[in-house]
């Protein structure tokens, strides 16, 4: 059923349409089509308050809750969609009922709410659904980021800082250091949600319902914990959405952290790891080329997801209370980052638990480039020498194997005596990498007993978060 009568939600007072200009930009059901189902569950609460006050019999409630679910099926196999002049999804969906339900009985739908109330309210049931969804794929992400742990055991990487080697570490802490900072995306979404599940309906256009509707009522049945204390503020803030938009964009930019390493670790000079080729792609021109473009598309969509961000934060900076048509901008910087992270976090899942690492590679360059001088330092310290000493002797270690091109462990014996007496044959034994990574054994450090405890909390956290969803 696609009718062709054009459906307005105003213009008692206008005297002439308006105009084409002012309908091309107003238009907004290209975008927020998607809340459609939303608003029809809000509809249907209405009516059943409107029901509750006397504004509805038994047997209006019945016709316009059937003329509801009707539209409701229908906008769901696609057989109503927006038309040509419906300025908007409730403008829309208001069209569908008198269709269905008559102008008479359709029209009583919309007394005691306001698009205001409802625009606020859809997006934010529309949200927080959404942040389910998001919560089990970005935990998909941080599963296969265990898996890889499993596969790695307690092999031995260099750490580094500024990109240079700093000191060794293991494999699997590296990579859950990717799985923390997804975890406290996934908590921050979860506090998130309590300030999302206030409703705003009821607050009408800006100053709350005169026909005696209890809020309540349509907060609960739509899944919400309360009602907003204040109807201007449930109507023109928009903080709830950009709170998400920066939730998204971070997991965005925590994604392209983890995607930035593998394009590094990717390259020939690292080699540290082999990307299937079911996720990678190849060159038109070269025919050597397998390139790891989910990486990089990872990283250049957290640049655009910071960009929706920044923009929405932007609409809201100059708005004078309450409703102001810029608020519908809020929607499509946050459906943008939804559709982003939707196509985005399963690629790069792929990607993470299909890769192969090359713990041989690492582990041999694990001790090198000078990793274990601050270990010579911290032995020297528990042999009683000053930190500044042993770091200044230490130096002189780096600076002897450097400048003849050996490492630490070439120096002989009696090179290491002549840098300073303290410096007995026996400091070989922190000249390892395994030595170094077990010596780190304070709580959140490197050695391989603490790195065990740590996968096995995450592993723990990981499936309360799946429970809890
Ligand atoms: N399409 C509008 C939006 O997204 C709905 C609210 C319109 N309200 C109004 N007073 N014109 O914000």
């Amino acid at each position: 059923m696609s009718g062709t009568k054009n459906v307005s939600l105003w213009g008692g007072r206008f005297s002439g349409a308006p105009s084409e200009a002012l309908d091309a930009l107003s238009v907004s059901t290209h975008f927020d089509w998607r809340l459609a189902r939303v608003d029809i569950a809000g509809s249907k609460a209405h009516a059943r308050e409107l029901h509750r006050v006397g504004l509805l019999s038994d047997e209006e409630l019945q016709g316009m809750l059937e003329a509801l679910s009707s539209l409701d099926a229908d906008v769901a196999s696609g057989a109503f969609a927006p038309q040509p002049g419906d300025e908007d999804v409730h403008t829309a969906l208001e069209r569908g009922l008198l269709e269905r339900a008559g102008d008479e009985l359709g029209g009583k739908l919309r007394a005691g709410r306001s698009r205001n109330d409802q625009i606020a309210t859809l997006i934010r049931v529309y949200l927080r659904d959404e942040a389910k969804h998001l919560t089990g794929r970005v935990l998909d992400l941080v599963e296969a980021l265990l898996l890889q742990v499993d596969e790695v055991g307690d092999a031995i990487m260099p750490g580094r800082t500024h990109m240079q080697h700093a000191q060794p570490v293991l494999v699997a802490h590296q990579l859950m250091a990717h799985a923390w900072p997804l975890m406290r995306d996934l908590e921050r979404l979860r506090d998130w949600d309590r300030r999302a599940a206030k409703s705003p309906y009821g607050a009408g256009a800006l100053a709350g319902n005169t026909l005696g509707m209890n809020p309540q009522n349509i907060a609960t049945e739509l899944g919400f914990d309360e009602v907003c204390e204040n109807s201007i503020d449930a109507t023109a803030a928009r903080d709830v959405a950009a709170e998400f938009s920066f939730i998204a964009s971070m997991i965005g930019v925590n994604i392209s952290r983890l995607s930035e390493e593998i394009v590094i670790w990717n390259t020939v000079e690292f080699g540290y790891v082999t990307l299937d080729d079911s996720y990678s792609t190849g060159s038109s021109i070269m025919p050597q080329k397998k390139n790891p473009d989910i990486a990089e598309l990872a990283r250049g969509k957290a640049g655009r997801m910071i960009g929706d961000l920044t923009g929405l934060m932007t609409v809201l900076k100059g708005l004078p209370l309450a409703y102001n048509r810029d608020l519908q901008e809020d929607k499509e910087p946050v459906f943008d980052q939804i559709d982003t992270l939707d196509v985005l976090l399963p690629a790069v899942t792929g990607m993470v638990q299909t890769m192969k690492l090359h713990t041989d590679r690492m582990e041999y360059l694990a001790p090198r480039g000078f990793s274990l001088a601050t270990d010579i330092a911290e032995w020297l310290v528990k042999k009683g020498v000053p930190f500044r000493s042993a770091h200044e002797i230490s130096g002189r270690c780096v600076a002897l194997a450097s400048a003849t091109d050996r490492e630490l462990w070439d120096l002989t014996d009696e090179e290491y005596a002549g840098i300073h007496e303290e410096l007995t044959p026996d400091v070989r034994t922190v000249l390892s990498a395994a030595g170094s990574v077990a010596a780190r054994a304070g709580k959140g450090g490197t050695a391989p007993e603490r790195v065990h405890e740590q996968a096995d909390v995450l592993r723990r956290a990981v499936a309360a978060m799946r429970e809890a969803l």
